[in-house]
């Protein structure tokens, strides 16, 4: 057997789908044997995957890991062609390729008082913070905010690590009405002190938490998803800029300072990839994906 096809066979063993579950229509999760990985990524960071050889690398932030059982969880938004794919897959089938842990983990050290944030299937992302958190003995009250009632995910598991979970839907059909900033403001006016709030969701979510949070100067972490290629600080692919610097999110992030990020940028340069992605899928292998 060529040098290539044995590397391609002890690859296909390790990435395994050991567990699938669809959370609601969007939204899938997936539990994947990659012990090298398991055993070493934290709270913050992401994997590259690739399903085939000519498919797209796509950068998942890892929900959830076991470094007993080797397997890392991951909690994916079916938006693109890949990830409707990866969705589609069934427990016992293989990734090609998990290239990971990427990204410097959140830095949690010393926080006792902490508010986490999730909007939607960034909750994915806020509970790992939460729990990591909630193990290390500081006081986690978690925000989660959802469109509706038929798309709350993982909310169980958010309770279980969180000391207060406040559930907040726009149309008020679960939980209380509002946007997670609403709930914030007031749990601020009430006066609520905390040493950081972690919020992780869509761009426009974050930005608006930073701007509840900027009058108090409370510490503010976001977690940044552009589009990602390499994931390795080489192609500039995800460039943001952060208090007037070109950051990389891969290497230099994902999280950052919500106050110090140019969102409104980071919006544009979102939207005009994403359209560039449209244009290019049809042109070009080596493609590159949003973090989910
Ligand atoms: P969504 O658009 O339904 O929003 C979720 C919640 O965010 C809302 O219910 C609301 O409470 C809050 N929100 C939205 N707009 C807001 C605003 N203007 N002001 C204040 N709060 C606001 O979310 P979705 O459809 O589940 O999409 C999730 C998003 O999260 C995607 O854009 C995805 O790319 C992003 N995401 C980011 C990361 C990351 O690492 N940053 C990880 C996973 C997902
Ligand atoms: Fe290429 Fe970050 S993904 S520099």
């Amino acid at each position: 057997m060529a040098y290539v096809e044995i590397f391609r066979e002890v690859r296909l063993q390790v990435y395994k789908i050991v567990n699938k579950k669809l959370l609601n229509e969007a939204v899938v999760l997936v539990e994947v044997e990659a012990p090298f990985i398991a055993k070493k990524v934290l709270p913050g960071q992401f994997i590259i995957f690739r399903i085939d050889e000519q498919g797209e690398r796509v950068p998942l932030t890892v929900a959830d890991y076991d470094r007993e059982k080797g397997t890392i969880t991951l909690i994916v938004q079916m938006v693109g062609r890949t990830t409707k794919m990866l969705g589609a897959m069934e427990a016992g089938e293989y990734l090609l390729d998990v290239v990971g842990p990427l990204g410097i983990p959140t830095h949690l050290e010393g926080l006792k008082n902490v508010c986490v944030i999730g909007g939607g299937v960034g909750c994915a992302i806020a509970y790992p913070q939460a729990k990591a958190l909630h193990n290390m003995g500081a006081h986690v009250d978690m925000i989660a905010g959802f469109r509706s009632k038929d798309i709350v995910i993982i909310e169980d598991e958010m309770r279980a690590v969180a000391d207060n979970l406040y559930v907040m839907t726009d149309d008020g059909t679960y939980g209380e009405k509002g946007l997670v900033t609403n709930k914030l403001q007031q749990l601020i006016d009430e006066g609520r002190e905390y040493d950081a709030v972690i919020a992780i969701g869509p761009v426009i979510m974050m930005k608006f938490v930073a701007e509840t949070t900027r009058p108090k100067g409370i510490k503010t972490i976001v977690s940044l998803n552009p589009i990602m290629i390499d994931g390795t600080g080489m192609c500039g692919g995800c460039r943001v800029n952060v208090g007037g610097e070109i950051k990389f999110a891969c290497v230099d992030g994902p999280d950052f300072d919500g106050h110090l990020v140019n969102f409104d940028e980071l919006m544009k340069r979102n939207s005009t990839n994403r359209e560039q992605e449209q244009h290019d899928s049809e042109h070009c292998r080596l493609r590159g994906a949003h973090n989910a």
